[in-house]
């Protein structure tokens, strides 16, 4: 009697545990080389004795916001241009402890490492970043995912690999110990960290344009499209709802508006998810260090009335492309497991280094902000709206265009066709519709 009534109390409590939240950061890039204090942004604060070898030129194509520069302060948080220094990263963990210590589950979109790191630096520094995340979240189920700078060189994913070996030393304590071999083959793999959803660990890696290895199976890549339509065969049977994630998501970068996968990988990708368009419920990736949403049609629109899938991409904690510290925390229905409404955070850099203290502050929250109407849920259909709604009211696009940098400067012209563009062809046919309609 004595053992059932314990039993039912500790169900109780851990039902109760689930508060239908969940934190979502992305591309840390923490950089154990960084000094902010000594170098500045032209050497990307590392100093000279590193490679500044830097493959991403992203931030050449974006303007530092001249009041700022303009005004000295130190690099105590780091400075825009450079990447996380072990002060922010340790304002990080304290600010997401703050928001929630307790969370249901975590979601990082990857790239832990800084940019242009040799490799003792690198690995130095992914380990330093896993060690601090899981010390601030022992309890925790925390979903990691593998960026380009998780591998090293940078984007050098192959199947079976070292890359995969020492990545897996490194996230053990997150890796499901059923989901190890499906990881050193082909750095995916799944958890179930609440009852009734999957999530979809992808590395998205193998796809990436800027990959250069060739595959045994040039079709399949280490078998992951095969393994992503077993894994949603068995969700949809167990009636499961699931979340994918990756750090590069499929469709196009707001920087040179190219293709961020190979196109036939993409083709791949929605050919396989539309069967499963109902089962899937969200999209988490990260990479383009901005905070965006898209909304890609699924391939067969006759299936059901959930015709696109909603993706929201993370912005960083690094400020290397000009932009504010940012993370975000997800809420989301108990049952249906659809995103009801997401709160976003940041620290303004500048502002914290004069103050001597990090100014964390609430950004904005997505359902009041942008005046959707959640009742079923913020899916495809509402991301879609929302983008039209962008196209006729300047002043929403201009919240979002602001938002996407973490409040630091707005950066893009007209963006809004990015959101539910998954090519090229797509992206010219909507910005002539919208210059028309504007
Ligand atoms: C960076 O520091 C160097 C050396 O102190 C200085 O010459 C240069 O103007 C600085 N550049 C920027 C962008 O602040
Ligand atoms: C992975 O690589 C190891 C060492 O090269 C090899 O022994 C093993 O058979 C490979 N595993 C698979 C599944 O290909
Ligand atoms: C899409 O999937 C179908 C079967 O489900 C297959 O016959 C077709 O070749 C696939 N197309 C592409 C482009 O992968
Ligand atoms: C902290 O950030 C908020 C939001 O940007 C701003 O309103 C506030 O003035 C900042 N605090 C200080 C002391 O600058
Ligand atoms: C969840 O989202 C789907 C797709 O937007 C929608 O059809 C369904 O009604 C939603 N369920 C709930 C309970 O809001």
């Amino acid at each position: 009697m004595k053992i059932i009534l314990i039993l039912v109390l500790v169900l109780i409590v851990s039902i109760d545990a689930l508060n239908n939240q969940f934190l979502h950061i992305s591309d840390v890039h923490y950089s154990s080389a960084m000094n902010s204090l000594l170098y500045n942004s032209s050497v990307m604060c590392i100093g000279p004795q590193f490679t500044k070898e830097f493959d991403h030129h992203e931030h050449e194509m974006l303007v530092e916001d001249l009041e700022r520069l303009n005004l000295p302060t130190s690099g105590l948080y780091g400075r825009y241009g450079c990447d996380t220094n072990q002060l922010l990263l340790e304002e990080l963990i304290s600010e997401m402890l703050n928001v929630n210590s307790n969370p249901d589950f975590i979601i990082y979109t990857g790239d832990g490492a800084g940019h242009g790191l040799p490799n003792g630096p690198w690995s130095e520094s992914q380990s330093t970043l896993a060690k601090s995340l899981y010390q601030a979240y022992p309890n925790t189920q925390f979903i990691p995912t593998i960026g380009n700078n998780d591998v090293f060189p940078d984007y050098n994913s192959q199947c079976n690999d070292s890359n995969l070996q020492f990545l897996y030393e490194t996230w053990a304590q997150w890796i499901p110990n059923n989901q190890v071999s499906s990881f050193l083959y082909r750095g995916s793999f799944i958890v179930q960290p609440i009852p009734g959803l999957t999530i979809i660990s992808l590395n998205t890696i193998l796809y990436s344009v800027k990959n250069k290895n060739t595959f045994a199976n040039p079709q399949d890549p280490c078998g992951q499209f095969a393994w992503l339509e077993q894994q949603l065969i068995t969700a949809k049977q167990a009636g499961n709802h699931v979340y994918i994630m990756g750090h590069i998501f499929p469709g196009l970068d707001p920087f040179y508006l190219q293709g961020t996968w190979k196109s036939q990988y993409q083709t791949s990708f929605f050919n396989i998810t539309s069967d499963y368009q109902t089962t899937i419920t969200a999209g988490f990736f990260g990479h383009i260090h901005r905070d965006e949403i898209r909304s890609i049609q699924y391939n067969d629109e006759s299936l059901s009335n959930n015709n696109y899938f909603p993706m929201f991409i993370g912005s960083s904690i690094t400020p290397v492309y000009f932009n504010n510290p940012t993370f975000k925390q997800f809420k989301y229905d108990s049952l249906s497991k659809n995103i009801t409404d997401i709160t976003a955070y940041f620290s303004d850099v500048y502002i914290s280094n004069l103050k001597g203290q990090m100014n964390w502050t609430k950004e904005y929250d997505f359902v009041d902000t942008y005046g959707i109407d959640n009742q079923y849920g913020i899916g495809g259909d509402e991301l879609n709206s929302l983008m039209q709604k962008m196209i006729t009211v300047n002043s929403i696009f201009n919240n979002y265009d602001n938002y996407r940098s973490g409040s630091y400067l707005s950066d893009s012209p007209s963006m809004t066709c990015l959101i539910n563009a998954a090519t090229i062809d797509e992206l010219n046919a909507c910005t002539y519709t919208a210059a028309n309609v504007a």
